[in-house]
Parts: C-alpha cells; sequence; structure tokens
C-alpha cells in the first residue's frame, strides 16, 4: 500500500501544486515547465487524472487515456469511469477534502484489479485542478493472492480426507471392532495407505517448494541422458512387473550431454514413467525413446528430446493444458484410488521450468499418450579473460 501523504507530496510537486510552504499556480508554471510536467505525467505508467471541483476531468495522463479512451476531458468522470465505488471516493475526497481509497475491477476482455487513489489538492487561487486520481493495477498481485489461497484450500482438503479416514477407524477399532481380530487387520492395512498417502502429499509438497525455490538458478551439472533414464527405469522394474508393463528404453549412442541437476531429472523421469505405468493399460509396452534436436521448439539451440509413451484411453483435450497445475486430475477417482497427490507434474514442470527445457503433451488414440521433454545441450562456461600485468604493459 503506497503512503498516501507521500504520494501527494509527489503529485503537488510533480505539477508544481502548492505546498504549505511554496505556493505555484499551474497556470502561473512557464510553459517549458508545463512541457516538463507533462512529460513526467505521461512517463508515468500509472492512469492519472486530474478532476476539477465540479468532478470534470481536466487532464489526464498517457496511461489514462489509453485505459478509457480519448474522450474525457471536459467530461464527468462518470462518462469514463462508470464504477459506483471509484464515483464515490472522488466525489468525496471533493467534497470532504479527504484522500480516499478504494478496491475496483474493471472488465474488459480480462478482469483488472486496481487500487483507486483520489486525493485532494488544496485550493488556490486560478487553479481548477481540485483532486487527483492514481489508479493502481493490482492484478498480479491479486492473482498471487487468489492462488495462495486456492493452495491452502486444496492442501487442507487432500489431507482431510484420509486424516478423517484414519479418526474413522481408531474410533472403530477402539469401540465396535475392539475383539474383531479380521477387521482389526483390514482396517490397520487401509491405515497403512492413508497415513503413506499422507506421508507422500507432504514429501511432494516440499519437493515442490524446493524446486520452485532455486528455479531461477540455472544447474550447472553435465548429464549423461542414457545412464539417467536406465537407471530410472531399473527403479520402476518392479512395479512394471506388477503390471505385466515392458519398459522399453530406445536411447542412441553419442547423445551429447545435457545440462542439469542430475536428482532433479531423475525426479522428471520417475514420475513420468510412474504416470505412464499408472496410467496406461496393463500389459502393455511403455516406451521411452531419445533423439538429438537441432532446436528446441520455441527456446532454440540443440538439445535432446525425450518422449515417454504409453498406450491406452488418450487424455481429453481439455484437460492437456492444465495437467501440470498442482492436484489437477483428468480423472480424479481413477488418480486418488491409485494414491496420486495430483503433484507429480507441477513438479515436473517446475523443474524443467529451471532447466530453461520444454514439455509437451500429446494423446490421441492411435499414438496413446507422449510426454516430451526438450532439454538442452551442456555448454562449457566460457573461461573469463584474465590479464596479466604483462597483457596490460603489452597495450
Ligand atoms: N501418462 C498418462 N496417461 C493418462 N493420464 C495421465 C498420464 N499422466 C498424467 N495423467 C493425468 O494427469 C493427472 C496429473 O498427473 P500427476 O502426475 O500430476 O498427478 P498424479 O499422478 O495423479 O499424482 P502423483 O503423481 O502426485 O502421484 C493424473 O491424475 C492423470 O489424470
Ligand atoms: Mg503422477
Amino acid at each position: 500500500m503506497p503512503d498516501l501523504a507521500a504520494l501527494k507530496h509527489r503529485f503537488s510537486r510533480l505539477f508544481g501544486w502548492p505546498r504549505r510552504t511554496r505556493p505555484i499556480a499551474l497556470q502561473a508554471a512557464a510553459p517549458r515547465e508545463v512541457v516538463l510536467h507533462r512529460a513526467i505525467l505521461d512517463a508515468f505508467p500509472a492512469p492519472v487524472l486530474l478532476l476539477d471541483a465540479r468532478r470534470t476531468v481536466i487532464e489526464a495522463n498517457r496511461a489514462a487515456h489509453e485505459l478509457f479512451g480519448a474522450r474525457m476531458i471536459n467530461y464527468d468522470l462518470a462518462q469514463s469511469l462508470r464504477h459506483p465505488a471509484a464515483l464515490d471516493a472522488a466525489s468525496a475526497a471533493l467534497s470532504a477534502g479527504k484522500a480516499m481509497s478504494t478496491q475496483i475491477v474493471l472488465q474488459s476482455s480480462v478482469a483488472r484489479h486496481y487500487e483507486l487513489h483520489a486525493m485532494p489538492v488544496e485550493q488556490i487561487e486560478g487553479a481548477q485542478v481540485r483532486a487527483v486520481l492514481v489508479l493502481l493495477d493490482v492484478t498480479a498481485s491479486h492473482q498471487v493472492e487468489q492462488m495462495r489461497a486456492d493452495f491452502v484450500a486444496n492442501v487442507s482438503h487432500e489431507l482431510r480426507s484420509p486424516l478423517a479416514a484414519l479418526t474413522g477407524f481408531v474410533e472403530t477399532l477402539k469401540g465396535p471392532a475392539k475383539n474383531d481380530e479380521v477387521a482389526r487387520q483390514r482396517f490397520l492395512d487401509i491405515m497403512e495407505v492413508e497415513a503413506k498417502r499422507m506421508a507422500r502429499l507432504i514429501d511432494d509438497l516440499l519437493s515442490l517448494s524446493r524446486v520452485e525455490a532455486n528455479e531461477h538458478v540455472r544447474p550447472k551439472g553435465q548429464i549423461k541422458i542414457g545412464e539417467l533414464l536406465a537407471s530410472a527405469c531399473a527403479t520402476l522394474e518392479h512395479r512394471a512387473a506388477k503390471r505385466e508393463v515392458e519398459i522399453e528404453l530406445s536411447c542412441p549412442d553419442h547423445l551429447p550431454a545435457i545440462a542439469g541437476d542430475q536428482d532433479q531429472l531423475a525426479e522428471v523421469f520417475h514420475n513420468l514413467l510412474d504416470n505412464a505405468l499408472k496410467y496406461g493399460p496393463p500389459g502393455k509396452p511403455v516406451k521411452i525413446t531419445v533423439q538429438k534436436v537441432d532446436r528446441i521448439p520455441e527456446i532454440g539451440g540443440k538439445g535432446v528430446r525425450i518422449c515417454v509413451q504409453n498406450q491406452g484411453e488418450p487424455i481429453a483435450a481439455e484437460h492437456i493444458p492444465r495437467l501440470t497445475e498442482r492436484f489437477y486430475r483428468a480423472d480424479k477417482a481413477r488418480s486418488r484410488d491409485m494414491g496420486g497427490t495430483g503433484l507429480g507434474l507441477a513438479i515436473v514442470k517446475h523443474i524443467i521450468n529451471r532447466h530453461r527445457g520444454r514439455l509437451m503433451i500429446e494423446s490421441n488414440a492411435e499414438t496413446g499418450t507422449i510426454f516430451s521433454v526438450f532439454l538442452s545441450e551442456f555448454q562449457p562456461e566460457q573461461p573469463a579473460v584474465n590479464f596479466t600485468m604483462a597483457d596490460v604493459t603489452k597495450l
């Protein structure tokens, strides 16, 4: 929240409006000053409107014209800003002479949130300006706040169901099933599954926040992608065998090294393979193919493409762009039954972002589902240029 007094003071100075100690009327400004004030006003990225005592707009900067269009000068504010709370704030600033602020949402193609500040300007002889209106676009922080609230709601929701199951079974075991050996064993098994689900959820949340924390730091490691994929296949071999799925890895020799973080990339392919095994039909192979690419789509530069492909029901097109959102599941019941937390692909996306790579998802009846990961070739860092004193004297 900006300091209103400071903002008002800044504007008073900006337009040469009066401060108690040095009253300067706008009209009294020399033409050069007027030009300067206009330039400063136009350079200010937020819409600024100057109002007279009757709420008529007498000046507006470029950002205000971009937002409200050209026809606003010499019209009532209501002509350009048809928002009751905004008009009330402006009128109150004019009549009560007090700074007012309010939050408004303006609908254009998308809704944008603004913090509107209406600041009265001291009355001086000959000057028409009575109030300044500034609109600060707070859409981005509003979205962040919304995401935070959704995230907390989602996490609580995900934890609530296993917790409710655990509490329910504990009560049953203490009461009606106290002496029922068979029921006890069955309930304990379910409780174990639910407790493990909660533990996995917490692990995944921690993993996600770790990845997010260092997303801006580019990984420096040099990765042999073939070896990394072979080891990911080996860890999931047992699970694949249970579903009678064969994992086929086809990786050409002489691939370039990849720039990356070994543990994080292992997590990417573990999650993608885990999904392919979980959501692909039993008995049908899961294929991993690796190829060199001369240009990574959208990003550019040489690299490799790793495709993880499974057969089975394609994912409906409307789900595909949302799969990497936290807790998003195409088939909620199925994912939960399989013990999924809905965070796997969110983690994958953040890790790939950190690697400045790309993730592409295709799904149709012919090819099945293919998750393609593009990663950049490792580039040795350019050695820093070191000057010796001898070099300097040569110059
Ligand atoms: N290979 C796939 N085939 C079909 N659907 C998939 C595939 N991979 C992911 N999905 C869909 O995308 C959703 C999100 O996947 P994600 O990996 O993020 O979560 P999850 O598998 O449900 O849980 P987790 O990975 O945290 O255990 C899944 O619930 C599933 O609906
Ligand atoms: Mg998953």
